[in-house]
């Protein structure tokens, strides 16, 4: 592979790949200038390093090309420093059985299996039920008088929501929690610390989604697993190891994401106290609000592409087989495209934000899923506990890839 010639080495700017630079928060000052840059190059000793696209249009652009930026190539996944380098190859050999880490068409195939769980009226008619759990959470949380949002309130909703979808019982959401929590966490020392304990825990959610999945292929029970167990993709089941990547996918991605969204939400009430207020008064601005709870949470901080062709980004030639990393967190501050965007306003209009990627084929599947969970969720705090206040320092997970929020004390006055 040719070795780049560019002038701003974004090393030199931020080192993006170190999880710690992120525990005190986003550093949005080095990504703007980034962005201003506004295609750098990585350098990561040792390994392949990577293009970092900030601007929004170019990682719209990335993200909407999937014919030259590939997803199947080198995977979808940010590699961190914490990964094994000598288990690369046949971590990337499985991880192309998921579809995140896949191309069209065989993409778009597996996508199809389960996208009809997903549309926005499937979606709806789960609100009812959204609304009884929400209310069933806040209830909960109301009784202990004070506690951690984050435990309490903002993982629960989206662990009980795909829960349902995926027919894991309520009783044993908890192991999915716990599972989720060491993939994601996995370079934060409070949920493991070793490549093996992540593995170990890999190992066995693809246990219990084996266990579930042979129980569901006995008697089929019209939910997701049911769906997976059954699918035929050009005329053939699914083999265990996909299913068992599937479910792992379903799982983890509608978790921790919107979990994070709504935990930076609360926090931005709590910063912004007046937003708060304006919500309260007017509750038709919900949907504009969990926009902006969207934009500004940006819980995924980057997916990876790998060249096809000899490209070019923003000005900058990329040869066939480089990586680009698109930055979603620094594309939705770019003040191309949103006005004041350290600005936290749930008025905002437009807010075309890109939390839930640039488009193109792997666009958030949960995107309707999460939307309508953050909406019910803002609707019952603001009318059933409007005084909910904050009460301690947060902490933030220590992740290069997801910009997560571990513990928010509040006290939940009603
Ligand atoms: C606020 C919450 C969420 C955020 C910010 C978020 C963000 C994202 C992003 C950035 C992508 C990649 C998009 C791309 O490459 O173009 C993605 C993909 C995905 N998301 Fe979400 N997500 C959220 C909630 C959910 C939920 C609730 C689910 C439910 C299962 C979910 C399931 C998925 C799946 C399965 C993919 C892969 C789609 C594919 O490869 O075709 N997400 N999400």
């Amino acid at each position: 592979m040719s070795s780049p010639t560019v002038p701003a080495r974004a090393n030199d700017i931020l080192d993006l790949l170190d999880p710690d630079v992120y525990v005190e928060g986003m550093p949005y000052g080095q990504l703007d200038e980034l962005r201003a840059a506004p295609v750098t190059y990585f350098e990561e000793p040792g390994l392949d390093g990577f293009w970092v696209i900030t601007r929004y249009h170019d990682v719209v652009h990335v993200s909407r090309h999937p014919e030259k930026f590939s997803s199947w190539e080198r995977g979808a996944i940010l590699r961190g420093r914490h990964m094994d380098p000598d288990g690369e190859a046949e971590s990337l050999a499985q991880q192309r059985l998921m579809m995140l880490n896949m191309d069209p068409p065989d993409h778009t195939k597996l996508r199809n299996i389960v996208q009809k769980a997903f549309t926005p009226r499937t979606i709806k008619r789960m609100e009812d039920r959204l609304r009884e759990l929400t209310d069933d959470i806040v209830d909960r949380a109301i009784a202990k008088g004070e506690g951690d949002f984050v435990t309490d309130i903002a993982a629960e909703l989206p662990l009980q929501a795909i829960a349902e979808l995926m027919g894991v019982p309520m009783d044993e959401r908890e192991k999915i929690f716990d599972w989720s929590n060491k993939l994601i966490g996995s370079e934060d020392p409070d949920f493991n610390v070793s490549p093996a304990d992540t593995q170990e825990a890999a190992g066995e959610l693809y246990m219990y989604a084996s266990e579930l999945g042979a129980a569901r292929r006995e008697s089929p029970m019209g939910d997701i697993v049911s769906t997976l167990v059954t699918a035929e993709v050009d005329g053939h089941k699914l083999s265990e190891m996909e299913f068992e990547m599937f479910f792992l996918l379903l799982a983890v991605a509608g978790n921790e994401t919107t979990r994070n969204s709504i935990s930076h939400g609360m926090l931005a009430f709590f910063q912004h106290p007046e937003q708060w207020e304006l919500l309260k008064s007017d509750l038709s601005l919900l949907d504009s609000a969990v926009e902006e709870v969207t934009r500004w949470a940006t819980p995924v901080m980057h997916f990876q592409r790998t060249a096809l062709v000899d490209t070019e980004i923003g000005g900058q030639q990329i040869a066939k087989g480089e990586r680009v990393a698109i930055y979603y967190s620094t594309a939705n501050r770019d003040p191309e495209i949103f006005d004041d965007p350290y600005t936290f306003d749930i008025t905002r209009d437009p807010n075309p934000h890109i939390a839930f990627g640039g488009g193109g084929p792997h666009f958030c599947l949960g995107a309707n899923l999460a939307r309508l969970e953050m909406r019910i969720m803002f609707e019952t705090l603001a009318t059933r506990i409007p005084n909910i206040a904050q009460n301690g320092e947060t902490r933030r997970l220590r992740s290069m890839f997801i910009s997560g929020i571990k513990e928010l004390p509040v006290r939940y006055g009603t």
